[in-house]
């Protein structure tokens, strides 16, 4: 049963303790961390032989080595002389893995090639196997590396589910990134996660600042301005959802769809309201409304110039059909131009954002060609604080060029500007959800059908912390 066939929510507070207790923090390293699947970098942040990624939860650190074409491996990045990280960030051993403090040395797939004056050592000391590096389990899906900490992984695929099948018409594992930022959130990493686990949010928190983006830009830090009168109108016209509504439900609840799996959860736009969806035409000059609508969609990456270009190439555009199919054609006409076929994937999962969130920490929008990923960790033992990816990917041509990405780092969010309209809104509210759950007179977290999904995870993070070691049960 999915949560929108549930007559009402379930009314169990969510204790706050789990977002600003360093004791619930320390459950979660202990128990859940060690025991997931977790996303570590995409296969294209190492591509050559010697490649290296360090991967980081928490105090443990997991080095990702590409050994050659086919073979990626990981390992515990800890010396077994004494304890060195054996490389830090990311970069090329040049073949070899090699120990910065006394030069003990391995080849890449974890067996010993060199210790320097061995003799030197009781031979109880170095017994081959205490030598190898400690491999990580790991798992590729969807051009990514997976690690799992735990002796005995569920097989990768086991664990990721439905998200496996669903996202398989988009091909995520031809995307690439385009953008990669990594931030320090200023609130617990599963607030951070919420933010964008419902879009129950939607309305208050986007829907006004970018119907009246024009007067309202938002700066990263500061509230999006209210709706003015022209943009109430304009709502009206683009969602004609109060109007048809039998149930009297709010526009969110009516416009998304929400399913929660035993594990991850999905939400998505009815798919009924976008083939249905306003025309063009309806809102003043199609191809000016056609490139107004494209600058929205730019904003979040769900939209490139190519879709721009394209459409002011366009001698005319159609005044009526539904805006979702026409951005559709679009979309698969800029494919095919580059390659790229998209005929498999229906008008309504084109260019509206479908969003898993695949547990326990990523979540993100996805459409033809386009992927914005989330990522959210824990921050050392500050249970006020997160580490953020953002992860901007999209599919190019066979035969394109794909730009190189530097991953930039912000130590603070609000020193980066350039995080686009929506993600600065949901980025603003989450210090003060932090701030909040803080206040003693503040209870827990009532959720509605909507936040199923944020329900369904924090039932998910149960079964790691409070479950006693015992993760299935
Ligand atoms: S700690 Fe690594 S070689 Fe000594
Ligand atoms: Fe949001």
């Amino acid at each position: 049963m999915t949560a929108m066939h549930q007559r009402y929510a379930e009314s169990a507070l969510i204790s706050k303790e789990r977002y600003i207790s360093r004791e619930w923090l320390a459950s979660e390293y202990e128990r859940l961390w060690p025991k997931v699947w977790q996303m570590a970098c995409r296969l294209e942040e190492i591509p050559n032989p010697g490649d290296y990624y360090e991967y980081q939860i928490g105090t443990q650190s997991v080095l990702i080595v590409r050994e050659n074409e086919d073979t990626v491996k990981a390992f515990r990045n800890a010396c077994p002389h004494r304890a060195t990280r054996i490389c830090s960030g990311t970069g090329n051993t040049e073949g070899e893995l090699r120990c910065p403090f006394h030069g003990w040395a391995w080849h890449l797939d974890g067996s010993v090639l060199e210790i320097p004056d061995a003799d030197d050592f009781a031979p109880e000391c170095l017994r081959r196997k205490d030598l190898q590096l400690s491999e990580v389990h790991i798992g590729q899906w969807g051009g990514f590396v997976f690690v799992n900490l735990s002796e005995t992984p569920e097989p990768l695929l086991d664990f990721l589910g439905p998200v496996v099948e669903g996202l398989a018409p988009f091909e995520v594992d031809k995307m690439r990134l385009i953008r990669y930022r990594t931030t320090v959130m200023d609130c617990n990493w599963k607030v951070g996660l919420a933010a964008f686990n419902e879009a129950y949010h939607v309305e208050a928190t986007h829907i006004w600042d970018l119907s009246g983006y024009a007067a309202s830009r938002m700066n990263g830090v500061r509230r999006p301005a209210r709706m003015s009168a022209a943009a109430t109108d304009r709502l009206d016209t683009d969602n004609r959802i109060n109007a048809r509504d039998p149930q009297g439900r709010t526009p969110g609840s009516y416009q998304f769809l929400y399913e929660t799996f035993p594990t991850h959860n999905k939400m998505r736009n009815v798919p009924e309201l976008l083939t249905d969806s306003a025309r063009l035409g309806d809102m003043g000059d199609p191809k000016k409304a056609a490139l107004e609508m494209l600058r929205l969609q730019q904003m979040i990456s769900q939209a490139h110039q190519d879709d721009v270009d394209y459409v002011e190439a366009l001698s005319e555009v159609p005044g009526d059909v539904p805006s979702v199919k026409f951005f559709a054609d679009v979309r698969r006409a800029v494919g095919a131009a580059r390659g790229v076929d998209y005929s498999h994937i229906p008008d309504e999962d084109m260019v509206s954002a479908i969003d898993y969130c695949i547990y326990p920490n990523l979540v993100g929008p996805v459409s033809a060609g386009n992927w914005i990923l989330f990522r959210f960790r824990p921050n050392g033992d500050d249970p006020d604080t997160c580490l953020y990816d953002v992860m901007f990917m999209h599919r190019f041509g066979e035969n394109e060029e794909v730009p190189t990405v530097k991953h930039e780092f912000y130590s603070r969010w609000q020193d980066h500007d350039e995080w686009g309209p929506t993600i600065g809104q949901d980025l603003w509210n989450m210090g003060h959800v932090q701030a909040g759950l803080h206040q003693s007179s503040f209870t827990g977290l009532r959720l509605n059908r909507q936040e199923a999904g944020v329900r369904n995870f924090e039932k998910f993070i149960d079964r790691y912390v409070l479950a006693d070691g015992d993760p299935a049960a």
